[in-house]
């Protein structure tokens, strides 16, 4: 018998719970859960509601079950140190310690790592813990993007051109930045399209899962706010329409170098995801950031077509034994939709949280997965809070048709929710084909 701990609650934990329990080890699941998630609680022999910040109350759980391998979800309990909590009781986990888990953490961090071990993949960038020289920096950029250092839930990046639009603009949100934050990474805007690369490493080995291109933005189109995503899709020949193999390779060659770096910087060696959010640009593959945890919505596309035992997976991983492990996933094409409360992304007082929790009903779901994120099970049915409630995955053997049962499921669902109708569709993926084409055909910008 192999007792799992998961910590989190969203539908990523949903889909590793899912992996947990397809395991050939007699795995026994406890989850740790910030909320009741119902489609992991009834996956679990224990499910235990507490904060992920309550480290004792973790491991004290740990302890108690005899956990062999516990698997951290989400960012923030990597960011309190559960890692290191959990080893100095004797628990192994697949997730990083806390100062390694800087590389999500602190953007100044990881970007300092690659250009101090020459790695390419960097725009140009700048640190700044005070206003001083910002102007100056921002005067030789055509583009910026701010990035505060520290966690802030995937909502703290302003691109120019969405969220700003002129030099000066810039400099004031720098200077509010910098009074809620130790530091603000200033950088060069990136154009292209952006992919998921989704990493294992056991410190030395690192073994990439299919890439997959995730959804942002809140509309139709990749118009309105940024949301945590809305959808993502992945493809058979674990490439993407607008992905070369030699792309991912360039992917999965920086986050190699990275985690050497990271060791040698640190004498530590990364043990977990190492999740890096790309761009390939007319200039090559570029990072946008990486994160020390899987993606939500990724997981969902990739978890699913593991073939290799998951909880074998996790003790390669513990052990340093990647390299002897194969890592396989089926052939397979992906389509997550996010069913989300009609205000999702929207300021609070216009979202419909305001009018207290919606129900939903979920109906035939004909052939899709689906996995439950932010609801509430209730005697009376299931209720949905302000976040995303129900991620739903197609699996086919092509793009279409994983799309045509991850539609029909998502349009199965009853209440005040909305989807994103266009993503895995035709025309959206031929405009990021063209996108790309039309880049490849520009002048590459200098210093680039
Ligand atoms: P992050 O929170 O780092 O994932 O950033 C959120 C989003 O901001 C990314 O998904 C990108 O779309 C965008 N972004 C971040 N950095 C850059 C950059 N250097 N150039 C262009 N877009 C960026
Ligand atoms: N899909 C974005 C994230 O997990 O951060």
């Amino acid at each position: 018998m192999t007792p799992v701990l998961l910590i989190g609650n969203g539908a990523r934990e949903h889909a590793i719970a899912e992996a947990v329990m397809r395991s050939g080890r007699a795995p026994r699941l406890y989850a740790f859960m910030k909320t009741n998630n119902p489609g992991i609680a009834s996956l679990s022999t224990e499910a235990r509601i507490g904060r992920y910040d309550d480290l004792r109350a973790i491991v004290a759980f740990a302890k108690e079950r005899k956990i062999a391998v516990a698997v951290i979800g989400p960012e923030d309990p990597l960011g309190h140190g559960v890692v290191d909590a959990l080893a100095e009781a004797g628990i192994p986990a697949v997730g990083p310690t806390r100062a390694l888990a800087r590389l999500e953490t602190s953007k100044s961090f990881t970007r300092n790592l690659l250009e101090k071990y020459r790695i390419p993949g960097n725009p140009r960038f700048r640190n700044f813990t005070s206003p001083a020289g910002i102007p100056e920096f921002i005067a030789g950029l055509t583009g910026v993007v701010l990035k505060p250092d520290g966690l802030t839930g995937g909502k703290g990046v302003l691109v120019q051109g969405d969220h700003f639009q002129t030099p000066a603009e810039a400099l004031a949100h720098c200077a509010e930045i910098l009074r809620d934050h130790p530091g603000v990474t200033v950088e060069e805007k990136l154009e292209g399209e952006e992919f998921s690369l989704q990493c294992l490493c056991d410190g030395r080995t690192v073994v990439a899962t299919p890439p997959v291109q995730d959804h942002k933005r809140r509309y139709a189109d990749d118009r309105g706010p940024n949301t945590g995503g809305m959808g993502s899709y992945s493809c058979a020949d674990h490439l993407l329409p607008f992905l070369a193999a030699a792309d991912v390779a360039e992917g999965l060659e920086i986050t190699r170098r990275v985690a050497e770096a990271i060791r040698r910087e640190t004498g530590v060696p990364y043990r977990g995801v190492m999740y890096g959010g790309f761009m390939v640009t007319a200039a090559g593959v570029k990072l946008i950031e990486y994160n020390a945890r899987f993606g939500d919505p990724e997981a969902m596309n990739i978890l699913p077509l593991l073939k290799t035992d998951f909880i074998d997976l996790c003790r390669a991983i513990i052990d340093g034994r990647l390299e002897s492990l194969a890592v396989e996933f089926e052939r397979k094409a992906t389509v997550c939709k996010y069913c989300v409360p009609t205000g999702y992304g929207l300021p609070s007082e216009h979202s419909d949280a305001a009018g207290g929790p919606s129900r939903i009903e979920v109906g035939d779901m004909r052939g899709a997965r689906l996995y439950y994120s932010s609801i509430d099970q209730r005697t009376d049915g299931l209720y949905m809070t302000s976040s995303r409630a129900v991620g739903v995955v197609g699996i086919a053997d092509a793009l279409a048709e994983a799309e045509r049962v991850a539609e029909a499921a998502v349009t199965a669902i009853r209440g005040p929710v909305d989807h994103r109708r266009d993503i895995g569709t035709e025309p959206l993926i031929r405009k990021r084909i063209e996108h790309m084409q039309q880049l490849r055909k520009k002048p590459i910008p200098s210093g680039g």
